[in-house]
This record gives structure tokens, sequence and C-alpha cells, in this order.
């Protein structure tokens, strides 16, 4: 496999692509190498090259792309034209239309295109997804969610750039609106807000799914911290899970049964195997024809640009924006 950027996340995707198995890195390709990134493909015995060498025939079966944001959909395309798999950092791309054709791209050339929404592996809330789609909390009508952090502009320029990362909407807000759709189906409107300045932003967005549920949720790039909550109420019980994901999670489940008594909520923390581990062997699984397709591929990639920019066309109109039709 190849690595295109190793920065933040392309050198931890190194780390654990080299630590399974099934795979091999063989291939590393940055514009700007830092000396971390440098030095962690040289760990993993892992040559340097450029975007069109890593892709030229018989060099590599798939690629992880982790780059800036606004680069995702010219290297995926150029990926799937070489006939090469993808795993794509999320966002899958900068727009919507970009995303549109991803899809139609690898569809018609009957490509693998993974796409990193890692909160899916987490396992507080796959537990949660399950919680729900099993009917255990009962009838689930919200969901409230959160992801505070420090920006990460203050370190990574290209993040403060909204043309480039799309601010804290589409970096942070896409992973909890992601886990929504995952969980409760397609939103059928949107109503957001924003605060703040480029880079140390924080935005509110409420969707409504077209089954009735409300998810609201927080994104925030003026932490000071990295932390994340998630609360579900049902009409048989409540599940709340808040944290980070260097510290672990605390997990409170207070469920009742009829007679009043608790029942166990799911494993808690600590995180059994890394959730960013777990993606990609699941991906490198896909793509050898060993394992089913991934929890994320390019079709939910695109599902959630769309709200993303329904949300970006609310804050904009200080109106809902409709995503899907609702059935009169
Ligand atoms: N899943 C998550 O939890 C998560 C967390 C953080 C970031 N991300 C995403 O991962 C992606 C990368 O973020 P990061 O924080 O690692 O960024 P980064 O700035 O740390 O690293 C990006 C690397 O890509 C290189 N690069 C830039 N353009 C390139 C190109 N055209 N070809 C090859 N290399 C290129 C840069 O030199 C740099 O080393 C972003 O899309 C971001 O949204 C995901």
């Amino acid at each position: 496999m190849g690595v295109i950027g190793v920065g933040a996340l392309g050198s931890m995707h190194l780390r654990n692509l080299a630590s399974l198995p099934a795979c091999r890195v063989t291939h590393v390709a940055d514009t700007h190498l830092s000396e971390g990134g440098a030095a962690t493909a040289h760990l993993h015995g892992a040559t340097l090259t450029d975007v069109a060498s890593m892709l030229a025939p018989g060099t590599v079966d798939a690629v992880v792309v982790s780059t800036p944001t606004d680069t995702h959909a010219q290297l995926v395309v150029a990926a799937l034209r070489a006939g090469v798999s993808v795993f794509c950092e999320k966002p899958m791309a900068r727009t919507a239309q970009e995303a549109r054709t991803l899809v139609d791209l690898a569809r018609s050339r009957g490509a693998k295109v993974a796409v990193g929404h890692v909160v899916r592996y987490f396992p507080e809330y796959a537990a949660a997804y399950d919680l729900v789609r099993g009917k255990q909390l009962g009838t689930v009508r919200s969901a409230r969610m959160a992801r505070l952090n420090a920006s990460p502009g203050r370190v990574q320029q290209w993040y403060r750039q909204s043309g480039r990362s799309g601010g804290v909407l589409l970096d942070m807000a896409i992973h909890d609106i992601d886990w929504a759709l995952w969980t409760f189906g397609p939103a059928a409107r949107v109503f957001a807000t924003r605060a703040g300045e480029p880079g140390a932003e924080v935005v509110s967005v409420t969707l409504k799914h077209l089954d009735g549920q409300i998810t609201y949720l927080d994104a925030s790039w003026r932490d000071d911290a990295f932390s994340t909550s998630l609360e579900l109420w049902g009409s048989e019980g409540f599940y709340r899970v808040a944290g980070s994901s260097s510290a672990g999670f605390e997990v409170s489940c207070p469920r009742t049964d009829q007679s009043g008594d608790y029942l166990p909520g799911p494993d808690s923390s600590p995180v059994p195997d890394d959730p960013y581990r777990l993606e990609l062997a699941a991906a490198v699984d896909w793509f050898a024809g060993t394992g089913p397709a991934p929890l994320a591929t390019a079709e939910e990639g695109l599902a959630a640009l769309r709200v993303v920019e329904a949300a970006e066309a609310s804050i904009q109109s200080r109106q809902p924006v409709m995503v899907e039709e609702e059935a009169a």
C-alpha cells in the first residue's frame, strides 16, 4: 500500500497499517514531508516517492489519502483512474459536488473507496448505534452530541482557511453528522448557526431526520482540549458517553427495566482496539476481497457532505434548509 500525506493523521495511519498482517506499506508521498513523517516512513521501511510514481502500474494495490481536505478529490480521482483502491480521510472531499464525482467514478469503474468516518468504529458510538437500532432504549427521539477542540489552525495553517478545510463545520461536525445519519437515517431538514472567527469558530447544528428523530450537535475549535459527548433519550432509557479518545470514555447507561433495576451498560473504556486501526483493517480486508465493505464507503462520504453543505446554506440564509423530501 501507499500513504499520500504523512502529516498528523498520515503518520498514524502508516503506523497502524504497518501493524496489520494483511498489509505492507511500500511507498509514501508527501509534498512537504516533515522530519517526523520521514522518520515514520523510514522506521516502517517505506520508500519516499511522488504520487504519479506511486500510482504507476504494479506499484501499489491501494492508497491512504491523508492530505489537506481540499486535495482529496484530485488524489482520489488519480488513484481510481490508476485502478488503485482508496481509503480517504474524512471529509471525502471539500465539496459535495466533488464527492458526487468520486462516487460516480468509483461506481463506473467498480472501484473501492472507503472513507475515514472513524466515529463509527469507536466502541461507545458503535454501542450507541446498536442500542438505537436494537430498540434497547425503546423509541429514541433525540440525540445530543458535542465535539470540542482547540483550533488545529494554531499549528497547521491550512485548517484556518475555510476554502481548504471547510472550518469546524466540515472538519469536526461531520463526524457527528455521519454518526447521526448512520444511526437515524437521512436528514430531512437542517438548521445551523455559527459564531467566532475562521479557525476558531463554533457551530450548532440541528438535524430533523426523515424518520422523525432530532439530532442536536455542537462543534467547537475554541476549547482547550479535545472532548466529545453523546446523549440518547429513549422511551425506555438514557445513554451517555463523554470523554476524549486519548483519556478513554466514561459511559453511564442507566437503562431501567420495568422493575426499576439498573441494567448493565455496554462495555466501557478502555478502548479495546484503536478505532483508527479497526477502520483501516476493515478497509484492507475489503480491498483484498477477504472481508465485507467497511462501515463508511463513498456513498456515506457523499451523504455527510450534502448535510454539511445544507448546514452551511442554513448559516448563510438563517433559515432551515431541506435536505431530503419529506412525505406529505
Ligand atoms: N479522522 C480523524 O479523526 C481526523 C483527525 C484529523 C484530521 N483528519 C483529516 O485528515 C486529513 C489530514 O489532516 P492532518 O491533520 O493530518 O494534516 P497535516 O497538515 O498534519 O498533514 C497533511 C500532510 O499532507 C501533505 N500534503 C499536502 N498536500 C499534498 C499533496 N497534494 N500530495 C501529497 N502530500 C500532500 C502535507 O505536506 C502534510 O505533511 C484532513 O482531511 C483532515 O480533515 C481526520
